[in-house]
């Protein structure tokens, strides 16, 4: 099979499990050079992982040899490299969120159709074997119509372990668009599109102190807000009420849980590609555990790329594609603007629901 060039912009906290599975995972993908304004980082994952290619960013967006730019750096420099990664006509592949704005996230997409390129983004933990076998069991009719779902996301933030978590306190950052793309990807996923949002928003500190090395003790200005309440109503009919927080020392709240017209589906942490996976339907005294029906249930970040290199190979559109993440992107945009105008907001985006993946797939394999 011919592998698919791949250049990663951004060697940080998070490349390394994408290099691990394009490198050693994946049959289709190989990745031919990486860049980091910083040297030192850069050098470490070409060494690690045998990346032949340490180039800037624009060279690898320039060069003829690549075909798939997969953006790494955090939320601020995602729209603008993507943005010139699409007009040097590239295939394109960022990490989450897709941008700042969804008016930026709808113009990532407009310009990925007029240059006829594919555009796609993560999360793609909604192809791990936990939320396909869900998706499947919603399907398959398991809990019948879905009504309903509840999806948290509570904790107190990541400055207790990220070595440079600032970010997560500027505009971009927030639980919400930190943590909001794999609840949201995830009940798009198992739902189909939504239609409406409403929300509620609130910021419980002003500043944060960093206990992580090597800037512990430094203190944070929070910028965005922190903790996010709303409901979404899904085109399907199903409402949803979820809650992101940095706020919250602990709790006992699930991940996600899907209600149907005939039964109860608790779903995994929609930031892991495994289970647990429980059921209970109408007439069942207990919950019981579903065994896992896909390929993926370890840490398979970059499936998204590998199906996005299948289309590139086979033809058709990929599953983690622009037009979901450029949806999911206005959904929470759309928590934060019924905030802060008191009102229901109705989106102007939509997607397809994404394909579901087949069971009986071989690792390293997306088809
Ligand atoms: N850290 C995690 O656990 C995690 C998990 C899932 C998703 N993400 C997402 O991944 C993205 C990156 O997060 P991270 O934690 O790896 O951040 P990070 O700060 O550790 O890494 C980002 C890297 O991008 C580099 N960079 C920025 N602009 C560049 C440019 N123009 N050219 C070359 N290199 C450039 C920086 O030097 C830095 O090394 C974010 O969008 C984040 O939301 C992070």
């Amino acid at each position: 099979m011919r592998k698919v060039k791949i250049g990663i912009i951004g060697c940080g906290n998070i490349s390394s499990i994408y290099m691990q599975n394009l490198t050693r995972t994946f049959a289709n993908t190989e990745v031919y050079a990486c860049a980091d304004l910083n040297p030192e980082k850069m050098e470490a994952a070409a060494s690690e992982y045998g990346i032949p290619n340490q180039w800037t960013a624009e060279q690898i967006i320039t060069s003829d040899e690549i075909e798939i730019v997969v953006n790494l750096t955090t939320p601020k420099d995602h729209f603008e490299l993507c943005r010139q990664a699409l007009e040097a006509g590239k295939h394109v592949y960022v990490e989450k969120p897709l941008s700042l704005s969804s008016e930026q996230g709808r113009e990532l997409v407009r310009l990925a159709k007029e240059k006829g390129v594919l555009l796609g983004g993560a999360p793609d933990t909604f192809l791990g074997a936990g939320l396909q076998t869900c998706r499947k069991l919603i399907d398959d009719g398991f809990i019948g119509e879905p009504v309903a779902a509840t999806a948290f996301m509570v904790n107190h933030g990541h400055e207790s372990w990220h070595p440079n978590p600032s970010f997560y306190y500027k505009k971009g950052g927030g639980p919400m668009y930190d943590m909001g793309p794999y609840y949201l990807t995830a009940l798009v996923s198992l739902l189909g599109p939504a239609q409406t949002v409403a929300g509620m928003t609130k910021k419980s500190f002003e500043q944060r102190t960093i206990t992580s090395e090597p800037r512990f003790g430094e203190v944070i200005d929070v910028e965005v807000p922190t903790h996010i309440a709303g409901t979404v109503r899904f085109h399907g009919g199903a409402v949803a009420t979820l809650i992101t927080s940095f706020d919250v020392w602990s709790s006992t709240l699930p991940c996600i849980e899907i209600y149907g017209t005939q039964g109860t589906l608790i779903v995994p942490d929609p930031n892991t590609f495994g289970g647990p996976i429980r059921l209970r339907t109408a007439h069942g005294d207990t919950f019981s555990e579903i065994p896992l029906l896909h390929q993926y249930e370890e840490n398979s970040r970059g499936i998204g790329i590998a199906d996005m290199a299948d289309c590139i190979l086979h033809g058709g559109t990929p599953r983690a594609g622009g037009e979901l993440t450029s949806h999911v992107l206005e959904i929470m945009d759309a928590f934060h603007s019924s905030a802060d105008s008191g009102q229901y907001v109705t989106l102007q985006t939509s997607c397809e629901q994404p394909r579901s993946l087949p069971t009986g797939l071989v690792k390293g394999q997306v088809r």
